[in-house]
């Protein structure tokens, strides 16, 4: 064969190849509920979109604070992959320096369709770090056929709901409340639901240290009590995460639970013990100080580019498909998670599937942030290990309420 036949032919092969060549961009994944189902669906058609894209999932645990310590560990380590990270709203400052500022990828317009809040929440040191891609908000569920057996109304207060919990939970033989109190962000979570509710905080605005206060006191002891005093929640409780309370409450074995949105499409389905017994509302408020009034905490997860990732542009076609209107629907109503795109509560099939996006939207809306800081882990640390210790009986309330506080005022420099 000729020389320059040879190279011509060479030249065609590489050609082909090249034509064919994939890019694989590894995303982490998380499989609370069904949102790994959901997530694998979304992802093929992505592929089937995008045939020189291939995705790889990297599934993650469930917690978030499992998740940030690897988080952590795959930042640091300077490596091009995961290219994609799903990041909990709490973890953009923490890990602003090790991502892609994302503000040149898309334009003012693209940005317009999410909740404002969320992208104020992703920006950091005026570089937007992530995109949101689900917002959360603690809300509470309740068996709607049990609480119109015995004549209750949801409840408005806790002191209502432990009357209600008590109640019914002796009768019927099953637990009154579940909720997270294992030593985790969970905690943080639905402690600063109860703190807010009872008109307190932890930080002020100005960051300031504002823990050891009778509203603080009040809240930790009214988790307290449910475990001790009323009994409405049991002592395993101090161990629960999300997924502990929902399997629970999903097998019919509790009046009330404390969750997010994601449960709502797992209890109405066919081999849920629940369907079609389910309510939802706001969480209830405290009693007996100014400023009590109902809380939800503001939750949700972010998709970020590793800033050593090989492959940007790819990642950012995959961050925007999966934050299109049509896919953010196709979660929303399969997964339970709430849009960060405005327009999707607008969806008849969404509201359809998941009326509490219409019922609750107010409380979304108003659902309070943590605190946005690059040492946030630390705080939540010293928060949810000191109330799961008052919890656990290691230290009383208040002995709680002040470790906390002189913890917190260390940390920050106080
Ligand atoms: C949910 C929320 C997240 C929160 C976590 C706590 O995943 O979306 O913001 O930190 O629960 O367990």
């Amino acid at each position: 064969m000729k020389r320059s036949v040879f190279l011509a032919i060479a030249l065609m092969i590489a050609l082909v190849i090249s034509s064919f060549a994939t890019v694989t961009i590894v995303m982490t994944a998380g499989a609370v509920g069904a949102e790994l189902q959901v997530l694998q669906t979304q992802i093929k058609e992505f592929m089937q979109q995008n045939p020189d894209i291939k995705v790889v999932l990297m599934p993650m645990p469930n917690s978030t604070t499992d998740r940030y310590n690897l988080d952590v560990t795959y930042l640091s380590a300077q490596m091009p992959e995961p290219d994609i990270l799903f990041l909990d709203t709490i973890d953009p400052p923490a890990f602003a320096d090790f991502l892609v500022n994302l503000k040149p990828y898309f334009t003012d317009q693209e940005l317009s369709q999410f909740f404002q809040g969320a992208i104020n929440n992703d920006t950091y040191n005026g570089r937007l770090v992530a995109i949101p891609w689900f917002v959360d908000a603690g809300i509470l569920y309740y068996r709607s056929d049990l609480l119109q057996k015995y004549g209750f109304q949801p409840p408005t207060t806790w002191d209502q709901l432990i009357q209600e919990a008590q109640y019914i939970s002796q009768r019927e033989h099953i637990q009154g409340f579940v909720w997270q109190g294992a030593a985790y962000e969970g905690l943080t979570c639905d402690f600063m639901e109860y703190v807010h509710s009872y008109g307190g905080n932890i930080l002020d605005e100005n960051g300031k240290v504002v823990s050891d206060s009778p509203q603080v006191k009040a809240a930790l002891q009214t988790m307290y009590d449910m475990i001790y005093k009323y009994k409405i929640s049991p002592v395993g409780v101090t161990t629960y995460q999300e997924e502990d309370a929902r399997h629970i409450f999903q097998n019919g074995d509790a009046v009330f639970m404390r969750n997010w949105p994601y449960c709502w499409p797992l209890l109405q389905a066919t081999d849920s013990a629940v369907r079609g017994k389910v309510g939802v509302e706001v969480l209830p408020e405290g009693t007996g100080f100014p400023g009590v009034h109902h809380s939800a905490t503001l939750g949700g997860w972010e998709l970020a580019i590793n800033k050593y990732s090989e492959h940007i542009p790819e990642a950012v076609k995959l961050i925007k498909f999966l934050t299109s209107p049509q896919q953010e629907a196709y979660k929303a109503i399969n997964a339970g998670q709430a849009p960060s795109v405005l327009s999707v509560y607008n969806d008849p099939a969404v509201i359809k599937a998941v009326p509490l996006f219409k019922s609750l939207y107010d409380v979304f809306v108003n659902a309070e942030p943590r605190p946005k800081s690059p040492i946030y882990a630390q705080i939540s640390q010293v928060i949810y290990d000191n109330v799961n210790a008052a919890l656990t009986n290691q230290e009383t309330v208040d002995q709680a309420v002040a470790k906390m506080t002189s913890q917190l005022k260390q940390l920050l420099g106080q």
